[in-house]
């Protein structure tokens, strides 16, 4: 039986979304967005028959899961409205711009049975799957230190950021909240609970917007520590993790999907696995993984606990970067 899934906003991410649901073949799409033209072109395309403006609209006949990808503050009213009529969700990260609002839909979640996973892709990234395998199995002993190293040119990637929810805080933009919070989540899944950190941040060069381009961050997973650093501004778009374990060394590149160890000084990095991955791959993935969550009604795999927990992180680098100061996550 195929799903009834319903796109709320079909702008970037929600037009992927679209395509890679369509792919899994198991849905049956319907779309809600307030840009009446873009949406009527979207549904032309996919040959999506059921569109609609708003989303009192839409809830008139509830369909039965849904994909919120407005911007990040209208996540959390979006979600207490869907939940209440018992439709299951997946919403884009980040969770909300503040905890306002997520206990109750904790609640309601809870009280309703129903699925709500976090959009946090890079779970679903077999580099991330691998580097959390690595630290569960000790293979190379205890995880002592880890470092991300990550950069961009993004207004070559998302040329329109100006007139997006990106040039605000408010609306869930900026570094912090729109593109570190990706490999903080992930780390959390990797090392545990992010326990305390300190944050520098600050707009070093992105035209036309105040938010911060550039994040320094030294985090403690409890004993781990770690350091994270991210700009929006370099010509090659790489991404790297290192975990330094007790005897040993993983080195993660994300930009070549490839991972390499070392265990011996002046050995060098021996090569560990390579996957081959097209964009598209890792969010249709996180599709099914979702189709399979609503159909099995499991736990998925970034749950609205573990968003929550990000969602403190990023509300404390914002914090520790106006204060200077180390900020501890409840
Ligand atoms: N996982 C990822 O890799 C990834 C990538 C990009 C964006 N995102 C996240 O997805 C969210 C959306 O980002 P985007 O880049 O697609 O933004 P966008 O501005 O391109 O698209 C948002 C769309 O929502 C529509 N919209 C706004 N209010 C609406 C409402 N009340 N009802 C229906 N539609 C409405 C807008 O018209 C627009 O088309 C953000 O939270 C962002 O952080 C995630």
């Amino acid at each position: 039986m195929l799903h009834r899934v319903l796109i709320i906003g079909v702008g970037s991410i929600g037009h992927r979304h679209l395509r890679c649901f369509q792919t899994t073949n198991r849905v049956q799409l319907e779309i809600c967005e307030t840009n009446q033209a873009l949406a009527d072109d979207l549904a032309r395309q996919y040959g999506v028959q059921r569109v609609f403006s708003s989303l009192d609209d839409a809830l008139v006949d509830p369909p039965d899961a849904a994909v919120i990808c407005t911007p990040a503050h209208l996540h959390i009213p979006m979600a207490h409205q869907l939940a209440n009529r018992g439709v299951d969700l997946l919403i884009e990260k980040p969770l909300s711009t503040s905890i306002d609002g997520i206990e109750e839909l904790q609640q309601l979640i809870t009280q309703r049975e129903l699925v709500c996973a976090i959009a946090y892709v890079m779970r679903q990234h077999p580099l991330v799957e691998s580097a959390k395998q690595a630290v569960h199995d000790k293979r190379f002993g205890s995880l002592l230190q880890l470092t991300v190293t990550s950069g961009q040119d993004f207004p070559f990637y998302r040329p329109a950021y100006r007139e997006t929810y990106y040039a605000k805080h408010t609306t869930g933009g900026g570094a912090i909240q729109d593109a570190i919070t990706h490999m903080m989540n992930s780390i959390q899944w990797i090392a545990g609970r992010t326990t305390a950190l300190v944050c520098d941040a600050a707009h070093q060069q992105l035209p036309g917007v105040s938010v911060e381009d550039t994040v320094h961050v030294m985090i403690r997973h409890g004993a781990i520590m770690g350091s994270l650093t991210l700009n929006q501004f370099q010509s090659p778009n790489e991404t790297t993790l290192q975990l330094n374990f007790e005897r040993g060394s993983i080195r993660y590149e994300f930009h070549n999907n490839k991972w390499a160890f070392s265990t011996e000084p002046e050995a060098g990095w021996l090569p560990g696995g390579q996957y081959k991955l097209e964009r598209d791959d890792l969010f249709t993935k996180q599709a099914n993984v979702f189709l399979d969550c609503v159909e099995q009604r499991t736990t998925p795999t970034c749950d609205l606990h573990d968003a929550l927990h990000t969602l403190h992180t990023n509300l404390a680098m914002l914090e520790s970067n106006q204060a200077k100061q180390w900020v501890h996550i409840p």
